[in-house]
């Protein structure tokens, strides 16, 4: 597996497996357990998908080294500031059932993510998450984020697809040295995504299905992603992307597909703000 070397040295497989909307923890667990099987070493989950222990539960029984793998997991935003972030990571370490995180992030750039921020450094700082990044960090945040902390995130995970390609967060990132992870690498299938034509011809061609250009389309960008799967077919379908490059003509005829908008929500949009911001997951 391909590798991405994060700014503090740490490396990450460049495709993983998402587990978001796979809240039943049995499904979550069968889940994991078959994509370790097709070989991802990647898991992406977080506290908000209530399903961590189930992550737990697949990585314990798959008897794969923990050494080998690289576990995501997030901070939620009703858990921001200094103590409760603290507090918020041991029941996600607990949950999960690992002595550390290899990527803890904060989810979502709303309330009091400084503090939140400021707990993070600290379990970078003790070994119990060996890198520390944000979400859906849009570029002023992120800039203001590493501006006023002394620790610079390692990875921001924006939604990226054919839809909502993120060119101008794509610069600003690389520029900085922050490493890019698409969410929503499929647009959650949203717009017929599996079926617009261009995708398929460019498909036809080596052999392959929409879904895995898409993926090669993020990975040869040099983005890392994460897609999310309940069926063991498609997880195997969507690991299958080294094996051909898209050409200068592949990759423009995609980037003509951009329409610069999120077909699921856009987190600067104050209804988002307003929603998002709201939602609990615990008392
Ligand atoms: N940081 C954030 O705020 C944030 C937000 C959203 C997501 N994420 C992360 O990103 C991961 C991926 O994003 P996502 O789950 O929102 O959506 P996604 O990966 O873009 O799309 C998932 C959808 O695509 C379908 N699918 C997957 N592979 C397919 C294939 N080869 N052919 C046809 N259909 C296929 C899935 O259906 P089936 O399951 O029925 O196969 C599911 O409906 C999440 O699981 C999560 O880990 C992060």
């Amino acid at each position: 597996m391909k590798q991405i070397t994060l700014n503090n040295g740490v490396n990450m497989p460049i495709l993983g497996f998402g587990v978001y909307q796979i809240s039943d923890l049995d499904e979550a667990e069968r889940c994991v357990s078959d994509a370790l099987e097709v070989g991802y070493r990647l898991i992406d989950t977080a506290a908000g998908y209530c399903n961590e222990e189930a992550v737990g539960a697949a990585i314990t029984k798959s008897g794969v080294k923990r050494e080998d793998l690289f576990v995501t997991t997030k901070l939620w935003v009703e858990d921001y500031g200094y103590e409760p972030a603290l507090k918020a990571f041991e029941v996600s370490r607990k949950k999960l059932g690992l002595d550390y995180v290899d990527l803890y992030l904060v989810h979502k750039p709303y309330s009091d993510y400084y503090g939140a921020w400021r707990a993070l450094e600290k379990l970078y700082k003790e070994g119990a998450v060996r890198a520390i990044g944000v979400t859906s960090f849009w570029n002023e945040r992120l800039a203001d984020l590493f501006n006023c902390n002394e620790i610079k995130p390692t990875l921001n995970q924006i939604e990226t697809n054919v839809w909502r390609q993120q060119w101008e967060a794509d610069a600003f990132m690389t520029k900085h040295g922050i490493a890019r992870q698409a969410w929503a690498p499929f647009a959650e299938g949203n717009n017929d995504v599996f079926n617009v034509p261009v995708l398929k011809e460019i498909g036809a061609k080596y052999g392959k299905s929409t879904g895995q250009v898409m993926l090669r389309w993020l990975i040869q960008r040099g983005f890392s992603a994460i897609p999310k799967t309940v069926r063991k077919a498609r997880m195997e379908e969507n690991f299958n992307v080294f094996d051909f490059s898209l050409d200068d003509a592949d990759m423009a005829a995609i980037k003509a597909l951009d329409t610069g908008k999120s077909t699921i929500y856009d987190e600067m949009d104050p209804e988002s703000a307003l929603y998002i911001g709201s939602v609990k997951y615990h008392d």
